[in-house]
Order: structure tokens, then sequence, then C-alpha cells
């Protein structure tokens, strides 16, 4: 018995009906189509022509935005920086042509890229105020909490360029905030590791400066591995960019209301943080920790799917990738390499978090949910392998990720009929009601 279709007419084929049972009144709301994906229902107008909300807690179903910037299919495992595959990127480029490529939208000639880092290089110094602001920290304090106060307190320097409708003023805040971002990073490290500051250097290479401003000290000259940069290189490029990710959506919310950037940095710094996102690399390597032997596996593999238990598999699941994740693909073999350049192949968390994925990939509750590994199941392994602690994690998570905020804000800042994001919701508190004096309370 097939159901009885609405008839197909000219009317009815770029939209979808919607139906109010409750009155019989129907409304045609246009579909949109992008470039790729989903096609999408434009709701725009539902409120006003039906009164109705949608409902949509998490944004499961919500398209927030327009954007060009990167393309995620979950189904497939596939995702694109402007078209490219992060395959090919991660592979053929590196970090600084992958930034230039998401914030302008084209791969940059050689002499397009050559100008790109020297002006990133020549902004990587920090205000000699800035550093004031580390002082106040203790010295145990969270680096991302260290974060999110420098990097927030960025907004209040440099106000001859935060005109953001002005496109020129816009890029020289990109250009600033991808240079300093690992300047602060690297400080926050030796801050909390009681070492001196490292200022950048502006005859070395973005990624190399940045290892070097953490792993260098005053008292001896600095020798880089490349394979140990290349590897830090292309986990920036891994982690650049992923669309409307919480703490992207973030900065664009923040942005909207027309938000100094660099606090709007801040604000995507403090979601990042969060174990479900950004911080589920340093959750990562606690839990393999605390599973401590293969023996243990099949434990922490029941607690993961026994619903009283608020265990989950750190590094499994994505809101989006219902397949492997394409960059979780490229950081196993990354992992390999580093650990192999390290002498660390038998690593006894590398060997755990093999055999661990290996269990989850054959567990009919992983695969029925269509739980694979995600891009922080093997990033922290590498990192901690290449001698950063797992505080500092997230933290190189952000350094990556600024790139595609500040990207993803710029996209924003400049739509023509850009709006302040502001939600509704559904209320179910107290309906009116009159005021209790004290003395008439129970
Ligand atoms: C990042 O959005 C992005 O793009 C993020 C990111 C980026 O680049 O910006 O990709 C970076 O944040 C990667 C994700 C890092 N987080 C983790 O690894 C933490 C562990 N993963 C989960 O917390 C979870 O998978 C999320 C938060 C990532 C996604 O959660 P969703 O989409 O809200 O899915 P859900 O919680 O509704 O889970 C669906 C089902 C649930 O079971 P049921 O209620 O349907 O019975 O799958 C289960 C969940 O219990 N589930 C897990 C699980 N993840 C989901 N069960 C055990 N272990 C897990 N890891």
């Amino acid at each position: 018995m097939t159901s009885q279709a609405i008839p197909m007419t000219k009317k009815n084929a770029d939209s979808v009906t919607l139906i109010d049972n409750r009155t019989g009144k129907s409304i045609d709301l246009p579909l949109i189509k992008g470039s790729a994906g989903p096609n999408l229902i434009d709701i725009r107008q539902l409120y006003n022509e039906t009164g109705y909300f949608t409902f949509d807690p998490g944004f499961t179903s919500t398209g927030s935005c327009n954007s060009k910037i990167t393309y995620i299919d979950g189904d497939e495992g596939v995702l694109l920086y402007r078209g490219y595959p992060i395959e090919e990127l991660a592979e053929y480029s590196d970090f600084m042509e992958t930034s230039y490529l998401l914030i302008y939208g084209e791969l940059p000639t050689a002499a397009q890229k050559k100008e790109f880092e020297y002006s990133v290089v020549y902004h990587s110094m920090v205000h000699e105020q800035l550093i004031n602001f580390f002082r106040g920290f203790r010295r145990d304090a969270h680096p991302m909490a260290v974060m999110v106060g420098v990097v927030g307190a960025l907004s209040a320097f440099y106000h001859e360029h935060t005109d953001i409708q002005n496109p020129g003023e816009r890029e020289i805040v990109a250009h600033r905030i991808i240079a300093k971002i690992p300047t602060i990073a690297a400080m926050a490290y030796k801050y909390s590791i009681g070492q001196p500051f490292i200022y950048p250097r502006n005859d070395l290479p973005y990624t190399e400066n940045f290892i070097r401003m953490c792993f260098a000290v005053p008292c001896e000259d600095y020798r880089s591995n490349a394979v140990i940069t290349r590897a830090m290189d292309r986990i920036f490029t891994l982690h650049a960019d992923h669309e409307q990710n919480a703490s992207t959506s973030t900065v664009r919310l923040a942005g909207s209301s027309g938000a100094n950037p660099y606090a709007c940095i801040a604000s995507g710094i403090a979601c990042l943080w969060g174990p479900a996102h950004g911080g589920a690399n340093e959750a990562v390597i606690n839990m393999l920790k605390e599973i401590g032997h293969e023996k243990n596996i099949p434990e922490f593999i029941r607690r993961a799917k026994d619903k009283n238990d608020p265990f989950r598999l750190m590094g499994f699941g994505h809101r989006v990738y219902k397949n492997y994740d394409p960059r979780a693909k490229v950081m196993r073999k990354t992992c390999h390499e580093v650990l192999n350049e390290l002498g660390l192949q038998n690593e006894p968390l590398m060997r755990l978090a093999i055999e661990l994925e290996r269990v989850a990939l054959e567990d009919p509750y992983f695969i029925e949910k269509k739980l694979y590994p995600n891009v922080d199941f093997y990033s922290g392994i590498i990192l901690r392998a290449i001698g950063f602690p797992a505080s500092m994690f997230t933290v190189l998570f952000a350094v990556a990720r600024t790139v595609g905020w500040i990207a993803q804000w710029n996209e924003m800042t400049n739509e023509e009929n850009q709006k302040i994001g502001r939600p509704r919701q559904l209320y179910t508190g107290e309906t009116r009601r009159s005021f209790v004096p004290v003395n008439k309370r129970k």
C-alpha cells in the first residue's frame, strides 16, 4: 500500500509543504540546494507565517549559516577544505598554505605564499605588556585557562585596526591572530613548567618556530627534528577547520554581535576546552592510562555501552562522521611515523590504542551506532611522544583551529545581510504568577 503522495506540481518542485493537522492549513517552505550535501528547508518565514518555532537542541538537524569554506560528508567520511580533500592537503601541502587556502579560498601562488608567511612571521611577537598577564596565573593553572585569559586580553591591544567592516582591517586581524596564537601557546607551556619564554624568530617557518618556542632553552642551541616538525605541521592542517562545530559556532555567534575579534577567538578557545569537543585528545590519553592494559579493554568496552555508566570511549564517535573520520586515518599513519622516528614503536599506550580500536570496531554496539575513531583518538599519542604534557593537547588544537575560526568569522562578517544570532526556546517554566510578600510565604 503506497502512501498518497502530494501531487508534485511546479509550485511544489523546489519546496516542501508543511500541513498543520490541527487547522488543516498548509505552508510551502522553499528548499535550498548548496553545491554539495543535503538540501535545506528555508524556515526563515516559519514563525511569521505559522506562529511556530522549530525545536532542535544541539542543532542536530539545523543549518546555521551559508559557508564556502569546509564541506563534510559524514556518511562517506569526506572532509574538503575549499574543495580540496584533507588527505591531499595533509600529504602534499603544509599548514601555512592551508591557512591561506581557508582564508582566501584558493591555494596561493609561490609569491602569495611567501608574502603571507612574511606577514604572519612579522606579527608573531606579542606586545611586551601582554607578558604581564601570565604572572597572574598560578604555575599549575591549566594552559587552556591561560589561553582563554591571554587571548581575550589581546582585545585590549591593537585598537588601531578593529573596524571589522573594513576588509583590509579584517585581514590584519587574521594575520595577527594566526601569528600570535602559537607564541602565546608556547608561552603558556613555558609558564606551566617554570622555564623562560622563548621569543619567535623571523628566520624560521611557522611550525618549526612554534616547536622551538616550546622546547628551546636559553642555555643551548635548539636542533629541530624534521620528522617531528612535519608531523606537527600536519596535525595543525588536520585540525584547522571543521564546518560549524561547537567552537566555530561559538565564534560566529560572538562575532555576530560585532564583538572584538580577539575576544571572539577567546570564546572559541573556551568552548573547545570541553572534553566532548577539543578536550577529547587529553581525555583519550587519560582514558588509555586508566585502562592500563589490553586485558582491561573488555571491561571498559562494557562500561562504554552501559547507559547507567557515564564512561564513554573518548576519541570515538562524532556528531557528523558516521564513518571513519578521514583525519583519524592520517593521524594514525603520522603516529607510526613519529613513534618509529623516536624509537617508540612499542610505546605501550599506542599498542593499547590499536587493540582498543580493533575491539571497538568489531563490537556490534559501535558498529550499529556507527562509532568510529575521530581526530582525537591518535593525536594525543603523537603529542605525548613529541614531549607535550596532556594538558597542552587542546592548546595545540586551538592553535590550529584559530585559522578556521578567523576564516569563518571573516566570512560571516563579510556577509551582506549578516544578522545577530538569537535563537528562541521551548519555555517549560512557571506561567505568570503574582509576587508574594516574604511574610506570606510558606
Ligand atoms: C571533536 O563537531 C566537530 O566537528 C568536532 C570536531 C572538530 O574538528 O571540531 O570533530 C572535534 O570534537 C571530535 C569529537 C571528540 N569527542 C570525543 O571523542 C568524546 C567522545 N565522543 C562522544 O562524546 C560523542 O560521540 C560526541 C560528543 C562526539 C558526539 O555526540 P552526539 O553526536 O551528540 O551523539 P550522541 O551523544 O547522541 O550519541 C549517539 C549514541 C548515544 O547512544 P544512544 O543514546 O543513542 O543509545 O552513541 C552513543 C551515545 O551514548 N555514543 C557513545 C560514544 N559516542 C556516542 N557511546 C560510547 N562511547 C562514545 N564515545
